[in-house]
């Protein structure tokens, strides 16, 4: 650059003081604070990608205030314009400008993310099953093999038997080789993983091995520490997913890569940066360093799986939705990013198609549907996007509903995730009165997908909302106290769940009519998923002999609330189970046992796919699963 242009460009910049941080940010004129904040450490939270309409990016403008613009006329209230409140996505800085984006919440400390799972009782992996993707062996290379002028990789090989005729070593290991084999006289252990010795280490230090599990969410990212000898969950740790805020659901996000030049290698570096900060944690809480792990395994949607390795998953974006690649596959993890040592492995398993990923094949792992060979079961992922299987040993299908973030209580009016303050439960006592369950037992502050699905199915129930979807008016209620809460907005009505005096905000939380709306699409993109796989299969919901239910929103909703609203199929209560966080369960087994690693790769060929875009009766299905059902399941 030219000295003029130098000086031109400096003319161009102005700051951006960031409190409370404090953070001084040097930004071209022009650019919106969403943008200012791209690269830095703050937080924004974003669930439409920036497109102003979502109305969760809201910064205080601290310095001289500018009009509003017409989105933020859109998405804010005239208080808190008043306030200087605005959209960052959609205010310009064009002079210096300084900016609250409030306290940082004790995000991981009140997150209640999904980080359990529930083995299926005959998957459970006995200490004697323990067979891990890597394997050490104790090698000692006789005198007179030293002498025999061989390689050193020969001499171990010679050594290892036939079975390692053909093993090779990455230049990492081979360049340390001589110098490891003098210094531990010989004898040490192999680290190897197939036909690949990874490191040559003294048997003391060897006898540590762990091994990491990832479920990359597209909400949130779950970490787990294993064992590798006895496969003991050593600790498990989560965080929201911090590409979040370039969107709450993958299609947001691919269209944010779409428009950005760097947007898959920024949407790496989020993600790596997530999953370095998980294991630091772990490793931290256990006492490890990084040289103990060997392995990791990472599940996620086929866009997040591409995230990780730095690939572009712009092709899952339209017909016919192709990704890069499906395989399930073995690289070194320092090359995708993590900080671990240059010998451990990163597996990133198979996936089906582009919306079919690793994730749905570690709920079938976890669910043992392929060893069924009489009962039929139908599983549900229920994330941003819906993933379902149905079937058993002898014929699998899968499909991917777009349900939307609505069933994670994003793109909702006062919708949040899973973490203090929000709504998680919703009851009735026999007079009718509602009570919530609220996270963290605090003052409610919004509603999480569990507390969005119990509510619609309450109000169903009470006759507060009609089949069709419609809040309908106070004088139609016989509930006085319900009634009251009825509040009318132009020719519509919403719900007022919790006054501005009872909320943890300060500002009502209201279950709008757009809400029940969004539910609406979500619940009916399921249903309609479901209901074309069982046409396809050629059953009726009778033969379904056992429903599983996995991810954050399976695991905490009540069964009989997803019959009511119509989510599932009016099957018995009992047969539904939850599986917990499937994704890393499949995941550990995975890590664990090269059984199960053999076994996501026939599971990948195995299971069908089938496209709900194009198959017949999809579209007639979901206008049908858009009401909810007349018939009142309690
Ligand atoms: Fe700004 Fe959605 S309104 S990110």
């Amino acid at each position: 650059m030219s000295a003029k242009e130098v000086k031109k460009k400096k003319a161009r910049q102005i700051w951006l003081n960031v409190l409370p941080d404090d953070l001084w940010v040097k930004v071209d004129k022009g650019v919106s604070i969403w943008e200012a904040l791209e690269h830095t450490d703050v937080d924004i939270d974003g669930d439409c990608g920036g497109m102003g309409t979502c109305g969760k990016c809201k910064v205080k403008v601290v310095s001289e205030v500018y009009p509003p613009s017409a989105e933020d006329e859109d998405v804010l209230d005239q208080d808190e314009i008043d306030q200087g409140i605005r959209l960052a996505c959609q205010t310009k800085i064009n002079q210096d400008m300084v900016i609250y984006t409030g306290e940082e919440e004790e995000e991981e400390e009140f997150l209640k993310i999904l980080t359990t799972s529930h083995v299926v009782q005959d998957l459970y992996i006995p200490l004697s099953g323990i067979d891990p993707l890597v394997d050490k062996r104790l090698v000692i290379l006789p005198p007179d093999i030293q002498q025999d002028g061989l390689s050193d990789m020969d001499a171990i090989k010679q050594v290892l038997g036939p079975e390692y005729n053909y093993l090779k070593a990455p230049l990492s290991c081979l360049r340390k080789l001589t110098r490891n084999l003098k210094e531990t006289a010989f004898h040490g252990t192999a680290i190897l993983n197939q036909q690949w010795l990874l490191d040559w280490q003294s048997e003391s230090k060897a006898g540590r091995g762990y091994g990491l599990v990832f479920d990359l969410g597209t909400s949130t990212v779950v970490g787990k520490l294993l064992s590798l000898n006895d496969g003991t969950e050593v600790g498990v740790t989560s965080c929201l997913n911090s590409q979040s805020r370039h969107g709450a659901d993958v299609i947001s996000r691919l269209q944010y890569i779409k428009d950005n030049a760097k947007g898959v290698a920024r949407m790496h570096k989020l993600l790596v940066g997530d999953l370095n900060r998980l294991t630091s944690h772990l490793l931290k809480t256990a006492g490890l360093t990084k040289q103990d792990i060997f392995v990791a395994v990472a599940a996620g949607n086929t866009v997040m799986q591409h995230f990780l390795l730095n690939l572009t998953p712009i092709g899952i974006a339209e017909a016919p939705f192709s990704p890069v690649v499906t395989d399930g596959l073995i690289n070194k993890a320092i090359d995708v990013g993590l900080k671990l040592p240059d010998t451990a492995i990163l597996y990133t398993l198979p996936m089906k198609s582009g919306y079919v990923g690793g994730d749905l094949l570690s709920v079938v792992l976890t669910s043992g549907v392929a060893e069924q060979k009489d009962e039929i079961y139908l599983g549900l992922d229920l994330g941003t996007n819906g993933e379902i299987f149905l079937g058993s040993g002898k014929r699998l299908l899968t499909c991917s509903a777009a349900a939307g973030p609505a069933l994670e209580g994003a793109k909702i009016s006062s919708g949040m995730i899973a973490k203090a303050g929000a709504i998680e439960n919703v009851s009735i006592d026999g007079d009718g009165n509602i009570s919530y369950r609220i996270i963290g037992n605090i003052k409610p502050r919004g509603i999480c997908g569990s507390g969005l699905v119990d509510l619609i199915a309450v109000l169903l129930h009470l006759g507060i909302i009609d089949d069709e979807g419609l809040i309908r008016p106070p004088d139609e209620s016989k509930n006085k106290e319900l009634a009251s809460r009825l509040v009318k907005r132009g020719s519509i009505y919403d719900f007022r769940i919790a006054s501005a005096k009872e909320s943890g905000t300060g500002k009502a939380v209201y279950l709008t009519q757009n809400d029940v709306r969004a539910l609406q699409l979500a619940k009916a993109a399921i249903a309609a998923g479901v209901e074309t796989l069982i046409n396809e299969m050629g059953i009726t919901v009778k033969d379904i002999d056992r429903v599983y239910l996995a991810g954050a929103l399976g695991n905490y909703v009540d069964p009989l609330s997803t019959i009511r609203i119509g989510l599932l199929p009016q099957v018995d209560v009992q047969i539904i189970k939850s599986l917990g966080n499937a994704a890393s369960q499949g995941a550990a087994m995975v890590l664990l046992s090269k059984k199960y690693w053999y076994k996501t790769t026939q599971l990948a060929d195995f299971i069908e796919h089938v496209e709900l875009s194009s198959a017949p009766g999809f579209n007639d299905n979901f206008i049908d699963h858009m009401s909810f059902p007349n018939q009142n399941t309690w």
